[in-house]
């Protein structure tokens, strides 16, 4: 560990459990233990809770219709529109000046939006998009880095009941033309460019390839001047318009929230899975955002008068749930950071707490893997005593981590919360309540009220303490995905099948399999242990494995290719690519490039292969599938498991040999 770190690790090091501070608990939104069982004894009711954090047009008939599952519906017949949730009733209730969003750039520029001006913006973008044509129930797409007009699109969109699909920005063009022709979406909302460790990046020119992979043409697209002189000179084609334009248009212009049923879909969020095919993960109206705004609350512990501060982007649910919705709920004030933690210094981030006075920081374990790597003297430069409570999220976060996060960010004063959750689930499922429970470092805590989630064997038995088996979910959840758009089939054989009798009607037969390894303590508390399926967590980033092999197989002159996850220091997981070539194909750098550029032009740098090993052969079992958990123990360099099974054993002391010479 750098610094004077020893003494920390000397008394931290054997600590497994931690109390919140009296004065934490005495100010926390949430802080009566009873709420457990109050949820347990009041269930589904128990939900009213979250639905009573907004303000419904049309009150809701029923907590939970569950007359047709797994398509559970929640608070049904209740109408009410997002957009006006998130910032008009801010604006109302006389928070107009209360700062909405606290943007930063990454050279320094700062931009500040009131509720009132948030309203503003939100409302000319509506009537700008209903201009374009766009109407209610049709998908406009969102391809944006973290600017402030990507949150206040997301708005307008509520506003109007089009729900959007944001794709994250370091994806690849071919990635979003994916997306664009799986939602039928014909809008898009982009920007010319965004600034990356100093250096501006051409984002409309990705934009654009992408654009020409949308089969069914688009209709409009919106472009965002973000790098004005530092552009890249693009001109506007015939159905693209710049942003500033489009606003100065429709100045002053209001568009009257449209009530949407609480089961409407608010947005679609694509997230891998198991196949090559990545998932359009529907969430609706009235339960997603009651779910967001209740776990913000009870979980987060925000409050309208916090700065609060999620440093996810905004491409990925976390940011969706924790940058904007929930957080916006509640009418708190939000920051947002373009850039990367390490510009122009290692100390970027604590700089933004400090100069903010930022209450509460929600961030990921990769993240502080990186910081505890860079050593303390970068926090131990600022002020952070204004931190009240931190968070986690995206993967599991080793006890070493948790400590220096809990010690060096925290000064062993703010609870840390360790949240487990999915694109799928919408919020946080399992987590400390940190008013009312103790942390275990490693181990994310039991199931929020209301929440009943089990570890079981592969015959869906509960397995006891300390066991080793697989997270299920065993009752419905305001927040969860309501299907995977147009495909209820797949949706089912995702995530029902496993455990659920598919062939009832009866609720109680019907478990949510989200895919995870955990264990479970005698106190309830669960550590998850990572995915089971072919799923790998880069950097918190969750990437199929199927769509990294498909992107390889598509560069010439590959034959076949297996990519598994490795572990990483700071990455968590990394890509290990295992390669066959076609005959005669030269297996030199030359070659290792052009498959990390075919894999970065399928998906993104973020899915960039750590190792390229190319090997004659694959390892495989008699009935010819590829042994993938040996591919793993390789890039571990852990003993091998049992090999017996294998058709050709004889390749595996030679993808060993290469593994460890690189
Ligand atoms: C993993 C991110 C351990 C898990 C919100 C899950 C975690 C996947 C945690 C979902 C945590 C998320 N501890 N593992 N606190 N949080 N995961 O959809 O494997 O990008 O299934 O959602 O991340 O990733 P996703």
């Amino acid at each position: 560990m750098a610094d004077g770190d020893t003494e920390l690790e000397a008394r931290l090091v054997e600590q497994e459990e931690f109390e919140p501070s009296e004065e934490f608990v005495a100010q926390a939104n949430v802080s009566d233990p009873a709420v457990y069982d109050e949820f347990e004894e009041n269930w589904p009711d128990c939900w009213e809770r979250a639905a009573e954090m907004l303000d419904w047009d049309e009150e809701y008939d029923e907590v939970l219709d569950d007359s047709n599952p797994p398509f559970y519906k929640w608070f049904t017949g209740g109408k009410l529109n997002v957009s006006y949730n998130c910032v008009d009733r801010h604006v109302e209730n006389g928070d107009k000046n209360r700062v909405a969003i606290k943007w930063e750039g990454e050279h320094g520029e700062t931009r500040t939006y009131t509720y009132q001006d948030l309203y503003r913006e939100v409302n000319e973008f509506a009537a700008a998009l209903r201009d374009l044509g766009v109407e209610e129930d049709d998908v406009v797409t969102l391809y944006m880095p973290m600017i402030p007009e990507l949150p206040i699109a997301m708005l307008a969109c509520a506003r109007i009941g089009a729900p959007h699909s944001v794709v994250f920005g370091g994806f690849s063009a071919d990635a979003l033309a994916t997306r664009m022709n799986s939602a039928d979406s014909r809008f898009l909302v982009t920007c010319d460019g965004y600034y990356r460790r100093g250096d501006p990046l051409d984002h409309l020119d990705k934009a654009n390839e992408g654009l020409d992979g949308v089969d069914h043409g688009v209709d409009a697209a919106v472009v965002v001047d973000r790098l004005g002189d530092d552009g890249f000179g693009h001109d506007l084609k015939g159905n693209q318009h710049d942003w500033d334009d489009l606003l100065d248009e429709h100045a002053g212009e209001r568009i009257d929230p449209v009530e949407r049923d609480a089961e409407d879909m608010l947005f679609l969020m694509y997230t891998s899975g198991t196949t090559g095919q990545p998932k359009g993960v529907k969430h609706t109206t009235g339960g997603y955002l009651a779910y967001a705004a209740w776990t913000s609350h009870a979980v987060l512990d925000i409050e309208k008068e916090d700065t609060y501060w999620c440093s996810a982007d905004i491409g990925w649910i976390t940011g969706h749930s924790y940058i904007v919705y929930g957080p916006m709920a509640l009418g708190t004030t939000t920051v947002m950071y373009e850039g990367t933690p390490d510009f122009p210094n290692r100390d970027r981030l604590w700089d933004i707490i400090e100069k903010y006075a930022v209450d509460i920081f929600y961030t990921a374990p990769t993240a502080i893997r990186a910081f505890m790597k860079w050593g303390s003297r970068f926090p131990e430069q600022h002020d952070l005593s204004s931190l009240r409570l931190l968070g986690t999220v995206g993967e599991p976060i080793n006890p070493r981590a948790w400590k220096w996060y809990y010690k060096h960010i925290g000064n062993e004063d703010c609870p840390v919360v360790d949240t487990w959750w999915q694109t799928e689930t919408g919020g946080m499922m399992i987590t400390t309540l940190p008013g009312v429970k103790k942390m275990k470092p490693g181990s994310a805590g039991p199931p929020l009220p209301g929440i009943d989630a089990q570890i079981v064997d592969t015959s869906g038995k509960q397995v006891d303490a300390g066991r080793a088996g697989y997270l299920t979910v065993n009752r419905p959840w305001p927040g969860m995905l309501r299907t995977l758009y147009k495909n209820d089939e797949r949706f089912i054989q995702e995530y029902w099948q496993e455990y659920s009798d598919v062939d009832s009607d009866d609720p109680d037969d019907w478990v949510y399999f989200p895919e995870d390894g955990a264990k479970i303590d005698g106190d309830d508390y669960i550590t998850i242990l990572g995915r089971v399926d072919d799923v790998i967590n880069v950097s918190g980033h969750r990437l199929g494995t199927m769509e990294i092999e498909s992107a390889i197989v598509g560069v010439e002159g590959v034959a076949e290719a297996a990519v598994v996850g490795g572990n990483h220091e700071v990455k968590g997981e990394a890509v290990y690519a295992y390669v066959i070539t076609e005959e005669g194909q030269d297996e030199d750098d030359e070659m290792r490039a052009r498959i990390i550029e075919g894999v970065e032009d399928a998906i993104g740098p973020i899915a960039r292969p750590e190792m390229v090993v190319f090997t004659p052969e694959l390892p495989k079992t008699r009935s010819g599938k590829i042994m993938r958990r040996l591919l793993e123990e390789i890039a571990n360099g852990e003993e091998l498991g049992d090999t017996t099974t294998l058709r050709n054993p004889e390749v595996v002391e030679s993808i060993q040999r290469q593994v460890e010479g690189e």
